[in-house]
């Protein structure tokens, strides 16, 4: 009787998901959680580790944030392919929102202010005179409830966060819900599902910086990016859309093939220099089609971003000047990293010509983005 339960266990394996985190004491955990400190006001945060054996995601309650991101090169060998620090002190003060889920709205809303349904609405301003990434206190900055959520797709977190009426000036009770998964194809999944009880604009999105050389190894100038956009939204000298959708042929933002991220840097007008640009993704660029590649070819890896969204803001750490510390205390320059957040059109509150962002009660906004890994 004895040696038929490891089959029947197996059996149930098949059937029950949960099963991954509760397997035979010889296999991996594919869920672990510990402590990761506490916030000033002392609640407690905890950081999440999920792993397929080859791609290992740690996130942790405070920010919803992705800490560390761990995926093969092209000779098999892991590496963290994120930039972000070693403890939770370091998010507490100085955190240019590296691997943060990012909210109410991400990207700006100018002059942090808007109207809706014949209601003005005042947002707080945190970029000069407009909002960015949700204002002040945003999601990146809260401490979200955690759940183990293993299914089929893999071991998974859910996070939950209640942003309450007048948070940072927006609308409505907006219950959120983000959950990561890692898949068996070596993917990052991240849904996010959210529902109010007023309209409010809602935008999510994850910031990531990636460098797949690893988080220590210099500029990205090097890799290689291909954005299947063939438009972008210009903007102003403060990134406020100017409400035009421009072609990206002829200038310095074609990526339609893949083309070297510092080739054309000289080419740009940003103060700093750099890429933060809203790309329009093409028709068929939307899940699951992939929407943007990027190439490292010191390690062979390769980041394919798959989404929901209608746009992506590839942003090429254009703020990072050495004087944030990060992981292992390594100064982060200038484009050290690379961000592709998958979102809406910036400042869509103002502009009727863009995907409306728009969230109704009895509505559920859902957004999906996949970073997958692979090597060459
Ligand atoms: C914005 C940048 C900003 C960065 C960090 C990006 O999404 O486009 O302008 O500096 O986030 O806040």
């Amino acid at each position: 009787m004895r040696s038929r339960l490891p089959i029947i266990a197996a059996a149930a394996c098949l059937l029950v998901a949960t099963c991954v985190e509760e397997s035979a004491a010889d296999a991996p955990r594919r869920v672990a959680r510990m402590d990761f400190g506490k916030t000033p006001d002392g609640t407690a945060v905890e950081i999440y580790t999920l792993t397929n054996g080859k791609v290992t995601a740690k996130v942790m309650t405070y920010g919803a944030i992705l800490v560390d991101l761990v995926v093969p090169d092209r000779d098999g060998k892991p590496g963290d392919v994120v930039l972000g620090f070693d403890t939770l002190q370091g998010y507490l003060t100085a955190n240019p929102y590296f691997g943060a889920t990012v909210g109410r709205v991400a990207n700006r809303v100018g002059g942090a202010k808007f109207s809706l349904d014949g209601k003005d609405y005042q947002l707080a301003a945190n970029n000069g005179p407009n909002s960015l990434h949700g204002g002040i206190k945003g999601f990146d900055k809260v401490v979200w409830k955690a759940k183990e959520m293993t299914g089929p797709d893999g071991p998974a977190v859910q996070f939950t966060h209640r942003s309450p009426d007048g948070d940072e000036g927006y609308p409505g009770n907006l219950d959120v819900r983000v959950t990561y998964t890692v898949t068996a194809a070596n993917e990052l999944k991240i849904d996010y599902a959210a529902t109010t009880d007023k309209a409010t604009p809602v935008v999510l999105t994850n910031h990531s910086y990636f460098n797949l050389a690893g988080p220590a190894s210099g500029s990205i100038l090097d890799e290689e990016i291909a954005i299947k956009a063939a438009n972008y939204t210009p903007g102003d000298e403060e990134m406020i859309p100017t409400g035009s959708i421009a072609p990206v042929k002829g200038t310095p933002l074609d990526f339609t093939t893949p083309t070297k991220i510092g080739k054309r840097f000289d080419q740009l007008k940003a103060e700093p220099i750099g890429y933060d640009h809203n790309f329009v993704l093409d028709a068929d660029a939307k899940l699951p089609n992939v929407a943007a590649t990027v190439f490292d070819p010191k390690t062979g890896r390769v980041i394919e971003l798959l989404t929901t969204e209608p746009a992506v803001q590839f942003y090429t750490g254009n703020f990072l000047d050495g004087t944030v510390k990060g992981k292992g205390g390594v100064a982060y320059a200038k484009n050290q990293a690379l961000c592709l957040e998958a979102q809406h059109f910036p400042d869509s509150v103002h502009h009727a010509n863009f995907p409306s962002t728009i969230l109704r009660p009895g509505q559920t906004y859902r957004q999906t983005t996949i970073y997958r890994f692979s090597a060459r």
